[in-house]
C-alpha cells in the first residue's frame, strides 16, 4: 500500500504595508492576536477569534494580485474557492483553495494570498481598522488528481502532463470525442455531460454557468458550485452524490488533449444515534473510477476543525473502511465539537456540531492516485433538553430557594417575573432577590434564585388549621445560544408551613354569667366566632343578651345564665351546669376550626330550661306566704308532680308534648305554656272535697322556640314584641300569677281574668262548672276585668276574638277588637258602658262588649282578649275605649317592652244554638 507523503506546509506570515486606495484606513503593521492562519492540505486557512470580534462587525476582502480588494461573498466563495463560515466555537474561518482565483501561484508549489480584515464598530464599517494578512502555502508534490468537496464548492483539479485517456469506450466522457472535430485550436473547451445532454462550451462561457476553470503550470482544474444545471444526484451505495460530468479539451497543433474533469461528491451521509453521529461516504465513487477492478484504497484519513486525528480510537471515534463504505462515527458531546442551546416551537433544547473532515486517497489505472477530501460540518437535528427547576426551599429560612437548570454557558438569565412583577437581574438586586449563576463540575450552569416567604410578590394562603401556604410563581426569561432566542420557562413553587397561630380563649364563671376571652389576632380576616350557626358581633350579642367588650387583644364575651345558645349540661334541684360553645371558624369557609367552651356551675334555685328536644326543666321557688307544700304542687295536667323538691323549691321535669302544655305561635316562636299551681284544698262542711277554681299559687311556664323563617310569615297573627332570637335551645320565662297577698316579686304580666254574662245587667255570669247554653240569635255580653290593679289604672282591650276552640293561637277565628277598635265590618260587636256597683268598684278596671254572632256557623265560643293598662301608654286615656280608638292609641305595637303592662284572659267556653228566631223571649 503506498503511502502519501504528508504535504508540507508552511505558514509564512509577513508583515508589510499595505498600498490602499481610501485614505480612511488604518493599517495594522503588526499581527493582532485575534488572527492565525494556517496551510491546511491543499488549503489556505484562516481563523479569526470569535472574542475579538464581539460586538464588532468584520468584512473579509481577499486582494488580488494587483492589490485590488475583492469582498468575499455569496457569490464570488463557491466560484473562486473561498468558503467564509463560523466554526463550532463561533470563529470566523476562512478556508481558501490554493487553486482560488485570487492565488498567486509559483510553479504549482508556492502559492500566495492576501487578505483583508476590516473591523469595525460601525454597522456600516466606517472607520475600520484593517488588518492586511498575506498568507503563503507551499504544496508539493500534488496528487495526479485532487478533488476536494468543499461546504460550498466542489473542485478538481488534475495534472496535464500525462495523457489520460482510457481505452474503455463506454466511459461517459469518450462521447465528448465527436465533439473534438469542433474544438477550437488553442482554447480550452468543456464538454458537460448532463441527463439532458451534451453541453460543450468555451470557457468564458462556463464562468457564466457558474463554473470556474483554469489552468496552471501543470493542471487544470474545474470548480464548481452545488446545484447547477449540469449537475446531478445520485444515490450510491444509499448516499446522494452530487456529480458534475464533465471533458476538458485543448487542441494544439499535433495535440488534442481531452481530460476527465468529472467531480463528485457526497451531499449527504449523516445519520444520528442518541449518542452518536455516523457519516457514511461510498468507499468506491463509480463516477471517479473508471475502471473498477483497478480500484485500490490506499489511506484513509480523518480530522476535525483544521486538525487531522491520527489515532481516532483514542478520542473515541470510529474511522471504519468496508468495501462500501467509508464509516465515521462521532460520540455527540466529544470536545472537538460543541453543544449549542436553542429554542424550537418553544421548547428548550440543543444540538452538537462538529466540523469533520476525512481524506481518502486510492489509485485506479486511469489516475495513478487521487486523493479525494470532503470537509463536511455536521449539525445533529434539535435534541430538546427541558430545564429542571430544583426545590430548595428551607421553611426553617423561610426562603424559597429555586433552581433552574441545567443549560449550557450560552444561555444566559435576563428576566423573572416574580408573581405578576418582571424584573430584571438588576432590578432583581435592588428588590433584594438573590439571583446567582451556579456552575456545574460540566462546565454547564445553572441559576438560582431566593425569594423571602413574606415577599409581596409571593401569593399566601391560610390552609388547613395553622398553615400558611406560600405560593412563588416564577415564570424565566432567558436569553438562548449564539441567536439570542427567548425562552420562557414558568415554575411554580409552593410551601406550606405551621405558622398560624390560633387564637384562644380563656373561660371563667361568676355566679350569674359565663365569660369567654378570646384573643383577637387576625380574628376577621382569617377567622370569625360563630354563636350557633350566627356569627357573633354585637349585634348578635345584642339579641342575645350577651356583653360583648374589647380591647387592644382580647374580647370578652359575657353570657348570662339563662341567655340563648347555653347548654345545659346537667339541671337538677341543685344545680345546673351549664355550656356556652362558641365556634371558631375560618373565615374563607366556614370550616369550624375549633370549639370554645366554657362550663360553669351556678346555684340556681329559679329556673326554665326549654330544652331542644322538647323537654322542659323547671325549678319552681316557693314565693308565697303563708308556706305551701310544694311536694302538691302540681302541673296543668294533674298527674305531673315534681321530681324533686324540697320546703321551698320543687323541680320539674316534662316534655311539651305532655302534662297539658298548650302551643302557640307568637311572633317568630312557637310559644310552649304549663303552668305549676297548688290548689287549696277545702274541707266542706258535709259532701265530698271540692276544688276551688282559683289557686293560691299559679306560675305559668314559657318555652319560646324560634319558628323557621317561612313560618313566621303566617303565624303573625299579632304583635308582641319580639323574644330575642336564638339557637334551638328554647329560651323560658316563669310568669307568677297569684291572688294572695304577700307576692314577694313583681308581677310579669296583668292579673285580668273574663266573664260572659247572660244579659246587659251584666250581673249573672254563666257558670264556670256548668254547661253554657246561648242561642245565635242573641247576644253575649263579655266583661274583662283587670285584677288588683292601682284605683287609677284603666284597662284597654287590644284585641279581642271569638274561636271555637280554647287555644291562644287556635282557628278560624273572628276578629271582635283589633287594635282597641271595634270590628265594625259587620257591626257585631260594640263596647258597653261600665257602671260603678257592688261588684264594679272602680269602672276604669272593666271593660265590656256586646257581641252579636246570628250568622256565625259557631256550636261553641270562646272569647279571647288581650289588654294593657293606661301606665303603659304614652297618653293615658279617659272614658270608653272604642271613642276615637285610632287616636287614642298611642302605643305602637313594637314598643311594648314590658310584660307587666298586658295581660291576656280567655273564657268560655258557651254553647251556642242554631235555632228560629220565633223561640225568641
Ligand atoms: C486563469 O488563470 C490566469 C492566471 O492565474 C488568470 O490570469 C486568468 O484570468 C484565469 N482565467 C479565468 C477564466 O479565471
Ligand atoms: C471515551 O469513552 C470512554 C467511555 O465512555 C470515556 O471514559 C473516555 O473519557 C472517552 N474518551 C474521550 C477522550 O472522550
Ligand atoms: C459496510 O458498513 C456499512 C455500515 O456499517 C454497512 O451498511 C454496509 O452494509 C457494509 N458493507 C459491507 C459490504 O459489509
Ligand atoms: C439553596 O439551595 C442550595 C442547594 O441545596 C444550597 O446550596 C444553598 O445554600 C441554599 N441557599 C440558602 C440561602 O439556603
Ligand atoms: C399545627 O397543628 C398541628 C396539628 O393540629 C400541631 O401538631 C402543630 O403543633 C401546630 N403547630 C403550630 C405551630 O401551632
Ligand atoms: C411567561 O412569560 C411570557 C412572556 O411574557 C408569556 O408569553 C408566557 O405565557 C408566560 N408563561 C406563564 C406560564 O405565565
Ligand atoms: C418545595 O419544597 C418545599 C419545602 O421542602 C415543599 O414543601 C414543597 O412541597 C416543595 N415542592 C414544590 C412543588 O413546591
Amino acid at each position: 500500500m503506498e503511502v502519501i507523503k504528508k504535504q508540507l506546509c508552511r505558514i509564512l506570515l509577513v508583515f508589510s504595508l499595505l498600498q490602499s486606495g481610501t485614505g480612511r484606513t488604518r493599517q495594522a503593521l503588526a499581527s493582532p492576536g485575534f488572527i492565525q492562519t494556517a496551510c491546511f492540505s491543499n488549503m489556505f486557512w484562516m481563523k479569526l477569534d470569535e472574542s475579538f470580534l464581539k460586538n464588532k462587525f468584520c468584512r473579509i476582502e481577499i486582494i488580488n494580485p494587483s492589490g485590488i480588494p475583492v469582498l468575499v461573498d455569496k457569490e464570488l466563495g463557491p466560484r473562486c474557492g473561498y468558503v467564509l463560515s463560523k466554526d463550532v466555537w463561533g470563529n470566523t474561518v476562512l478556508r481558501a483553495s490554493l487553486l482560488g482565483c485570487h492565488v498567486t501561484n509559483e510553479r504549482d508549489e508556492i502559492f500566495s494570498l492576501t487578505i483583508n480584515v476590516k473591523v469595525s464598530t460601525f454597522e456600516d464599517m466606517r472607520a475600520p481598522e484593517v488588518y492586511s494578512y498575506p498568507m503563503r502555502c507551499a504544496y508539493y508534490p500534488w496528487a495526479p488528481r485532487e478533488i476536494v468537496c468543499e461546504e460550498n464548492y466542489m473542485e478538481v483539479s488534475v495534472k496535464t502532463d500525462i495523457p489520460v485517456i482510457s481505452d474503455d469506450e463506454t466511459a461517459p466522457w469518450m462521447s465528448a470525442l465527436p465533439e473534438t472535430q469542433k474544438v477550437a485550436y488553442q482554447v480550452w473547451q468543456l464538454v458537460f455531460h448532463s441527463p439532458s445532454g451534451r453541453k460543450t462550451t468555451v470557457v468564458s462561457d462556463a464562468g457564466k454557468l457558474g463554473y470556474s476553470f483554469n489552468n496552471t503550470l501543470s493542471r487544470v482544474f474545474l470548480r464548481s458550485p452545488y446545484g447547477t444545471n449540469e449537475s446531478e444526484y445520485s444515490l450510491v451505495n444509499g448516499v446522494t452524490m452530487s456529480t458534475v460530468s464533465s471533458t476538458s479539451m485543448y487542441k494544439q497543433r499535433w495535440l488534442l488533449l481531452l481530460i476527465d474533469t468529472t467531480v463528485s461528491c457526497p451531499v449527504d451521509g449523516t445519520s444520528f444515534t442518541d449518542a452518536d453521529i455516523i457519516w457514511m461516504v461510498p468507499t468506491m465513487i463509480p463516477r471517479l473510477v473508471l475502471q473498477q477492478p483497478t480500484f485500490t484504497s490506499l489511506n484513509i484519513s480523518m480530522g476535525v476543525g483544521e486538525k487531522r486525528i491520527e489515532d481516532p480510537e483514542k478520542l473515541n471515534y470510529t474511522l471504519e473502511r468496508n468495501l462500501t463504505h467509508i464509516v465515521i462515527t462521532i460520540p455527540i458531546g466529544a470536545d472537538d465539537g460543541r453543544f449549542e442551546s436553542t429554542v424550537s416551537n418553544g421548547v428548550h433544547g440543543i444540538t452538537y456540531s462538529i466540523n469533520v473532515f476525512l481524506e481518502h486517497t486510492w489509485s485506479d489505472t486511469d489516475w495513478k492516485l487521487t486523493k479525494y477530501t470532503v470537509i463536511k460540518p455536521i449539525t445533529t437535528p434539535f435534541m430538546p433538553r427541558i430545564p429542571t427547576v430544583v426545590n430548595d426551599t428551607d421553611p426553617q429560612t423561610r426562603l424559597f430557594n429555586v433552581t433552574l437548570g441545567v443549560f449550557l454557558p450560552d444561555v444566559t438569565l435576563v428576566a423573572v417575573t416574580i408573581g405578576d412583577m418582571p424584573v430584571s437581574l438588576k432590578e432583581a438586586e435592588q428588590k433584594g432577590y438573590k439571583i446567582t449563576d451556579t456552575p456545574t463540575s460540566s462546565g454547564k450552569k445553572n441559576f438560582r434564585l431566593e425569594v423571602p416567604f413574606d415577599d409581596p410578590n409571593v401569593l399566601r394562603e391560610y390552609v388547613n388549621k395553622n398553615e400558611t401556604k406560600y405560593y412563588l410563581r416564577l415564570n424565566y426569561t432567558l436569553n438562548v445560544g449564539p441567536k439570542g432566542k427567548v425562552y420562557h420557562h414558568p415554575a411554580d413553587i409552593e410551601c406550606i408551613v405551621a405558622d398560624v397561630v390560633l387564637p384562644e380563649a380563656i373561660g371563667y364563671c361568676d355566679k350569674k354569667s359565663m365569660y369567654l376571652a378570646i384573643s383577637m389576632k387576625d380574628m376577621g380576616q382569617l377567622w370569625r366566632l360563630y354563636v350557633g350557626n350566627k356569627p357573633l358581633d354585637p349585634g348578635t350579642a345584642l339579641a342575645n343578651g350577651y356583653l360583648l367588650t374589647a380591647n387592644a387583644t382580647h374580647q370578652v364575651l359575657q353570657v348570662p345564665l339563662f341567655a340563648v345558645g347555653i347548654i345545659y349540661e346537667e339541671v337538677s334541684l341543685e344545680r345546673i351546669q351549664a355550656r356556652f360553645d362558641l365556634a371558631l371558624k375560618k373565615a374563607r369557609t366556614m370550616e369550624t376550626l375549633e370549639t370554645f367552651s366554657v362550663r360553669c356551675h351556678f346555684l340556681s334555685h329559679e329556673f326554665v330550661v326549654c330544652y331542644p328536644n322538647g323537654t322542659v326543666s323547671v325549678s319552681a321557688v316557693m314565693k308565697t306566704l303563708p308556706v305551701i307544700d310544694m311536694g302538691k304542687t302540681r302541673l296543668k295536667d294533674q298527674a305531673c308532680q315534681p321530681r324533686e323538691f324540697t320546703k321551698e323549691q320543687a323541680f320539674f321535669q316534662f316534655h311539651v308534648s305532655a302534662c297539658g302544655t298548650s302551643l302557640r305561635f307568637e311572633g317568630e316562636h312557637l310559644v310552649y305554656e304549663n303552668e305549676i299551681s297548688f290548689e287549696k284544698e277545702s274541707l266542706p262542711v258535709q259532701g265530698p272535697p271540692v276544688i276551688t277554681r282559683d289557686p293560691e299559687y299559679r306560675l305559668t311556664i314559657l318555652c319560646y322556640y324560634p319558628i323557621k323563617e317561612t313560618l313566621i310569615q303566617s303565624a303573625m297573627f299579632y304583635g308582641f314584641s319580639s323574644p330575642p332570637t336564638a339557637s334551638t335551645y328554647g329560651y323560658g320565662k316563669m310568669i307568677i300569677r297569684s291572688n294572695v297577698a304577700g307576692l314577694r316579686r313583681a308581677r310579669q304580666t296583668l292579673n285580668i281574668i273574663s266573664n260572659m254574662f247572660k244579659d246587659k245587667s251584666f250581673a249573672a255570669a254563666y257558670g264556670t262548672h256548668s254547661v253554657a247554653v246561648t242561642y245565635s240569635w242573641r247576644p253575649v255580653f263579655l266583661e274583662v276585668e283587670l285584677k288588683d290593679g292601682s284605683p287609677d289604672v284603666e284597662l284597654y282591650l287590644d284585641n279581642c276574638w271569638m274561636t271555637e276552640t280554647e287555644g291562644f293561637s287556635s282557628l278560624p277565628r273572628w276578629n271582635l277588637i283589633t287594635d282597641g277598635c271595634e270590628n265594625s265590618s259587620d257591626g257585631t260587636v260594640t263596647f258597653y258602658p261600665v257602671i260603678k256597683n257592688d261588684r264594679v268598684k272602680y269602672p276604669n278596671h272593666f271593660k265590656r262588649l256586646v257581641i252579636q254572632m246570628p250568622t256565625l256557623p259557631l256550636r261553641k265560643v270562646y272569647l279571647h282578649c288581650t289588654a294593657t293598662v293606661s301606665t303603659c301608654l304614652r297618653v293615658p286615656g279617659n272614658g270608653f275605649r272604642h271613642k276615637q280608638c285610632t287616636s287614642e292609641r298611642p302605643l305602637d305595637q313594637h314598643s311594648v317592652v314590658h310584660p307587666a303592662c298586658q295581660g291576656y284572659a280567655v273564657t268560655g267556653p258557651i254553647f251556642v244554638l242554631h235555632s228560629a228566631k220565633s223561640e225568641q223571649q
